[in-house]
């Protein structure tokens, strides 16, 4: 299967290093031999049509940008998403949750010239995510996103999927686990200042941290939820958010008397679809701790289910997408 890299930082990279350790049983497991036939990053392109040495790639990144793998001429994203032929197009450039570029572009483009698309970039989805489903059906093209929510925990595929039959009446949940991070921290008798310098310090907050704190981060990955879920067709602008900025340690220890913490919650039902700080008592199994995320799905007919992990991380991700890939070349295999 041929596949063009579009972003090659922390998960592009993470996954040409799964894809070099894993691709003996990815072929004897799920017959599957994903080619890298070209890679762009924000200063140049490496292309291959009969598939880039991965090894060479990440070295030539390494010394400045993957432009450096071979002295060739240098072609923009689009050109490369539209002329070099692949079956699949993953983008993994940085999220824009204001504009949605230059990922929507790229995407657009993949799905215009025929192409799959693996997204791990939320802004798109956030943004625009009733005409991208739309835009994929009209094309006849996969489009898959499984990395965008819960970083490699399978949130989306367990609703989707292992609830398939069941009607999901609503979700709640902490998908953000940088906030939940400087809440716990802050449970432990920590400011929200020196939480946040804590989160900061350990890699864990954005560049921009007010896309975490201020429930953006989270209100993408409601928004691609509910969407993809629920069935609904709603984009960040429907969502009711509050950020935890406004939470103090007096609020918290407060909570903790009740036997409660506060957690950023994000609830979807038929009525709702908002992200804000919330009191959940302590024996809920989505009071989870640290980083972790977790989602409560309630059924109709099957009760409430709990999904817990880890919500991030660039192995994490990358085996997020390893998962689509997987999907993507069985649904081709079984056309
Ligand atoms: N890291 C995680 O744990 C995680 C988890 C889930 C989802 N995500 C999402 O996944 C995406 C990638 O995350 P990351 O951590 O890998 O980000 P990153 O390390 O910042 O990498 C972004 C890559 O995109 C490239 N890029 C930027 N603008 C570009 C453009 N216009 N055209 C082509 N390439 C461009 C960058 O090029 P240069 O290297 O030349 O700067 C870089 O290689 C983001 O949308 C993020 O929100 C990340």
């Amino acid at each position: 299967m041929r596949v063009i890299l579009v972003g090659f930082g922390v998960v592009g990279q993470s996954l040409a290093k799964l894809l070099l350790s894993r691709s003996a049983d990815l072929y004897s497991q799920h017959g599957i031999k994903p080619r890298i036939v070209a890679c762009v990053d924000n200063k140049g392109s490496a292309v291959a049509p009969a598939g880039l040495d991965l090894e060479r790639l990440l070295k030539a990144k390494a010394k400045g940008g993957v432009g450096l793998y071979e002295k060739s001429e240098r072609f923009e994203p689009q050109q490369v998403i539209e002329n070099v032929e692949a079956e699949v197009v993953i983008e993994c450039t940085p999220t824009d949750l204001l504009t949605g570029e230059p990922g929507t572009s790229h995407i657009i483009s993949a799905m215009r010239t025929g192409k799959n698309v693996i997204s791990i970039n939320k802004g798109p989805l956030a943004l625009a995510f009733p005409s991208l489903i739309e835009l994929a059906n009209y094309n006849g093209v996969m489009f898959r996103f499984s990395g965008t929510v819960g970083g490699g925990t399978p949130i989306l595929e367990f609703a989707k999927r292992c609830l398939k039959g069941d009607r999901i009446v609503s979700f709640q949940g902490i998908l953000n686990g940088t906030t939940n991070y400087i809440l716990s921290k802050m449970e432990e008798g920590l400011t929200y200042e020196s939480a946040l310098a804590d989160a900061k310090e350990k890699g864990y907050a954005e560049a921009k941290p007010e896309l975490d704190t201020d429930g953006y981060d989270a209100a993408a990955k409601l928004v691609i939820m509910a969407n993809w879920v629920m069935g609904m067709k709603v984009t960040m602008k429907d969502v009711a958010r509050t950020g935890i900025s406004g939470v103090s340690v007096a609020d918290v220890k407060k909570a903790q008397s009740r036997g409660n913490a506060i957690k950023l919650i994000a609830a979807c039902d038929s009525r709702r679809l908002e992200v804000k700080p919330t009191e959940v008592s302590k024996k809920d199994p989505i009071c989870v701790n640290g980083t972790l995320n977790a989602v409560t799905f309630s059924s109709e007919h099957s009760g409430s289910q709990t999904i817990i992990g880890r919500g991030a991380g660039g192995m994490e991700t990358a085996s997020a997408v390893l998962r689509d890939l997987i999907e993507i070349r069985d649904t081709i295999f079984e056309r």
